[in-house]
């Protein structure tokens, strides 16, 4: 229905092109409000989710939030509301709650779900396998099965570098051999897996798969970003809270990795880009086959201390830091080729490391208590 009414609207843009008196910004209107998407976002209120949204609705499209609230807050919301000066719907529930799926599908008629919601620690599925695996797995197969007897067909899914493992060479591509090392891996490898079955035996469905390397920073209002429950795991939360006096210094995990300066080295991006992928699969997954498979990375990798050093420069201040053992689990070196994602999506990321670092460091200053 979408595409039939896109079509017209494009050839009504030639007739207007090759008249000088009509006014070609009118019906760029015209065409981006019937290319409008009403869209699930599952996840909406954690953090990629709230950067997404916002991103969303800067781009016109109509935006219904579904949260549980296990890793997030509701004031998230009126934040993004501040930002974007549009209102967003907000449900909370869970996204293994059928009953609940199927009233919003009723109700709503989705185009496209985002799908962001998930339980993402790393230490926490090694504890609590069976709660990843329910959550994650269950919950994504409780949606599809929905989402499929509603007739909607469009998905983006949030999936990891983290189902490369080990990786035998960087930079790393879509084509890369996958294995999980740990449960919440496992969640996203079975994930891809079903969405990969259920393309096969329905090829009406159309499905983006994004596999985000680091995602770091905050939108550049300050207003939203990262809020990790308790002592941050990832690196950029730690530092930043260092940074603010929270905590008195940084743990480096081994400088003994064979990269130059010995310390880990990852694909850090700006959450706002990697938003922005979402804007781009979503437009892209009308016209490509599907299920497609994405890496969300700068293609750049940066060390430990490399990324001190730049937090330092943008937060203009020292980060004590110690030396210690490798982290168990951990690897060398991660970081993306991104070229799928540049040539047939037209995305690429736009900010640097030293952006990252002001962004991330304006959100710490400004919330030094995340959303509290
Ligand atoms: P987040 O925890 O900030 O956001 C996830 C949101 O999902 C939270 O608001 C949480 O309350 C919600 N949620 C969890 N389980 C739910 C359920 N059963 N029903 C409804 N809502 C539920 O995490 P994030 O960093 O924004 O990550 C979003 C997605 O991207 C996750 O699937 C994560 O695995 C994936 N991902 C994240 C990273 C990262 O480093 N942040 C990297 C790669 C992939
Ligand atoms: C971690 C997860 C991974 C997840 C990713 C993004 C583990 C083992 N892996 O990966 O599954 O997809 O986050 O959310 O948890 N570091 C320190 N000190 C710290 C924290 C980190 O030196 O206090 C180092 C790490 O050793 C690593 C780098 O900083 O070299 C980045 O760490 P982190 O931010 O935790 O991300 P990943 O290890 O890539």
């Amino acid at each position: 229905m979408l595409d039939i009414i896109d079509i017209k609207i494009l050839d009504f843009r030639d007739l207007i092109e090759s008249n000088s008196n009509t006014n070609l910004d009118a019906n760029f209107s015209l065409h981006l409000a019937y290319s409008m998407k009403k869209i699930l976002v599952t996840g909406g209120s954690g953090y990629i989710g709230s950067h997404t949204v916002v991103e969303l609705l800067d781009a016109g499209h109509d935006v219904v939030i579904l949260d549980n609230l296990s890793n997030s807050g509701v004031g998230v919301v009126q934040r993004i509301e501040t930002i974007s000066e549009r209102s967003v719907k907000f449900i909370q529930g869970d996204i293994q709650d059928e009953a609940l799926l199927d009233e919003l599908f009723k109700e709503h008629s989705f185009d496209s779900v985002i799908h962001f919601a998930g339980l993402k620690s790393v230490a926490e599925s090694v504890a609590e396998p069976e709660r990843y695996y329910q959550n994650n797995v269950v919950g994504s197969e409780t949606l599809f099965n929905c989402m499929q007897q509603n007739s909607c067909n469009e998905l983006v899914f949030s999936s990891s570098a983290t189902v490369y493992g080990e990786p035998e060479s960087v930079p790393i591509s879509e084509g890369a051999k996958l294995s999980a090392t740990n449960p919440y891996g496992d969640s996203k490898l079975a994930v891809e897996n079903v969405l990969k079955e259920l393309n096969s035996s329905n090829p009406e469905w159309k499905i983006s798969i994004l596999r985000y390397f680091n995602p770091v920073a905050a939108h550049a209002s300050g207003m939203i970003g990262e809020d990790p429950n308790g002592i941050p795991n990832n690196l950029l939360p730690y530092i930043a809270q260092v940074a603010v006096g929270k905590l008195d210094r940084l743990a480096v995990f081994g400088d003994d990795y064979p990269t130059p300066d010995g310390t880990g080295i990852r694909d850090y991006v700006h959450v706002v880009d990697l938003a922005r992928a979402h804007i781009a699969a979503l437009s892209c997954i009308e016209e490509g086959q599907s299920p497609k498979v994405y890496n969300i990375g700068t293609g750049q990798g940066y060390s430990v201390l490399e990324v001190v050093q730049a937090f330092e420069k943008a937060a203009q201040c020292k980060i004590p830091y110690v030396l210690e053992p490798r982290r168990p689990g951990d690897i060398a070196s991660c970081y993306a080729d991104a070229s799928l994602a540049m040539k047939e999506l037209g995305w690429s990321a736009a900010y640097g490391l030293a952006q990252m670092m002001e962004d991330h460091w304006r959100w710490q200053q400004l919330n030094p208590n995340g959303y509290q």
